[in-house]
């Protein structure tokens, strides 16, 4: 009854993740990674070797896959049982997503379990279609973008991090034709809702994001 839900869609890289986290902890909410969704089916598809392109299979694939999103200060992500929080951020997942993604049948099923999800508590959820097809009423809407060199900047970093070898002019290629993706395709493409407040985090801190972001949701918008 008294549950609220803050919506927070963007492109690749413009530190959704990172904010939606930080905006969940100060509020006690429960944190939502759709994004992470998606990442563990397509990896099930690719260890399947699934065609990518059969849209029939990869329905059937999600409707039959078991996703935990375990909250804490690092959430995991459960495939059937199994931890794949880091597989899933691979370049192979990362690179095939959006393909998986834009299977309507695929969204139908994740879609529905994001409804329930926020259904039994609080919660911020960041993706592409949170405010404008998941959770439309949603008490705050908000699309957090960067400039397309700054979010590059930013995954290179994150996976430097991480051990992989980035090459950035690469990098940034891959997060262009990745919005380019999900922003052009027929379900769900990424647009902000119409009451959606942009922020472009171009320069910003996290924390200034953050601070942004929860001032205001505690002005009522
Ligand atoms: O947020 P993240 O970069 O992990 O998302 C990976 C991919 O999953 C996106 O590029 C997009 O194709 C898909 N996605 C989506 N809808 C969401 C969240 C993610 O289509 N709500």
């Amino acid at each position: 009854l008294d549950k609220k839900c803050i919506a927070i869609d963007g492109p690749a890289g413009a530190g959704k993740s990172t904010v939606a986290k930080l905006v969940a902890q100060a509020l006690n909410f429960l944190y939502i990674d759709t994004g992470a969704m998606y990442r563990a089916i397509t990896l099930k598809a690719l260890r399947q070797n699934l065609d990518l392109q059969d849209e029939e299979s990869l329905t059937q694939l999600a409707k039959d896959s078991i996703i935990k999103l375990v909250p804490g200060s690092q959430q995991r992500v459960l495939l059937d049982d199994e931890d794949v929080t880091e597989e899933i951020r691979s370049p192979e997942v990362t690179g095939q997503v959006s393909t998986v993604a834009k299977i309507a049948g695929v969204r139908e099923v994740m879609v529905q379990r994001q409804r329930e999800m926020a259904q039994e508590t609080s919660v911020v959820m960041d993706g592409r279609d949170i405010g404008t097809v998941v959770l439309p009423d949603a008490n705050a809407k908000f699309f957090l973008t960067a400039s397309a060199e700054e979010r590059a900047n930013r995954r290179a970093r994150e996976l430097r991090a991480k051990g992989y070898q980035i090459d950035i002019e690469q990098l940034t290629k891959e997060i262009k034709e990745r919005d380019y993706m999900d922003s052009n395709r027929a379900v769900s493409p990424l647009v902000p809702a119409d009451d959606a407040i942009t922020i472009d985090s171009t320069g910003m801190t996290i924390e200034e994001v953050v601070a942004t972001i929860i001032d205001m949701v505690e002005k009522g918008k």
